[in-house]
């Protein structure tokens, strides 16, 4: 009893080494595949964990006539090593987010109002298509190629969520034609046409 009595003071001062509840992104440090680095808490403010972005509608005047919102860690700081961000999808009548992967997420989009066709493809090259309907939700699984599209005459507007803070997005047609790489290797490697090749990169900016 008297040793209890005698380390209560130590055992109650030693709980500032409890559990980590957050670790707010330092921006200005670099990135590892786990994250940033924390802030210091004392830094720690309420605005790190509101992002006010997503209720601002994108801009879709664009070759897409759509727009993509981020609020991945690098806007939203709070979200670091929490496994989860999200995202505002904007649709134009006739947008399209063109065939993308997010290497590191699983993704879940709820559609706000508007029709939506989107579908993804699977490794086994099967597709799964679906026409989405305001309050349907539709997951994608994590690195595999997929796509969201306008289906109806007025502007569709749908939230992401994604289960990490760091998503990651490659888009297919810049992947292939928005690079340097020769086009005879391009051509090479797709199938397509040399001609194909070359409109394509200049559509999206690619050259070689
Ligand atoms: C939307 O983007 C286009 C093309 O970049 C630009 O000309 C236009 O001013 C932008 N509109 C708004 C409201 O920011």
């Amino acid at each position: 009893m008297l040793h209890i009595l005698f380390f209560l003071p130590l055992i109650l001062t030693s709980t500032h080494v409890i559990a980590q509840d957050f670790c707010v992104a330092n921006l200005e440090g670099v990135q590892t595949p786990s994250g940033f680095a924390c802030k210091m808490e004392s830094e720690v403010a309420p605005d790190d964990f509101v992002f006010s972005g997503l209720g601002i509608e994108g801009n879709t005047s664009n070759i897409v006539e759509a727009a993509v919102t981020t609020a991945f860690v690098e806007q939203y700081p709070g979200v670091n090593g929490l496994g989860i961000s999200a995202a505002r999808l904007d649709l134009a009548p006739g947008g399209v987010v063109p065939m993308h992967t997010h290497p590191a997420a699983t993704e879940l989009l709820y559609v706000v109002h508007g029709r939506i066709t989107a579908g993804f493809i699977s490794s086994s090259n099967a597709v799964y298509l679906k026409r989405l309907r305001r309050g349907d939700i539709m997951v994608f699984p994590r690195g595999l190629l997929h796509f969201q599209i306008n289906a109806g005459k007025r502007p569709a507007l749908a939230i992401a969520s994604f289960n990490s803070p760091i998503p990651g997005l490659q888009i297919l047609e810049s992947a292939l034609f928005a690079n340097d790489l020769p086009s005879a290797l391009v051509e090479k490697t797709t199938f397509l046409d040399y001609a194909q090749v070359k409109k394509l990169k200049a559509l999206l900016g690619g050259t070689g």
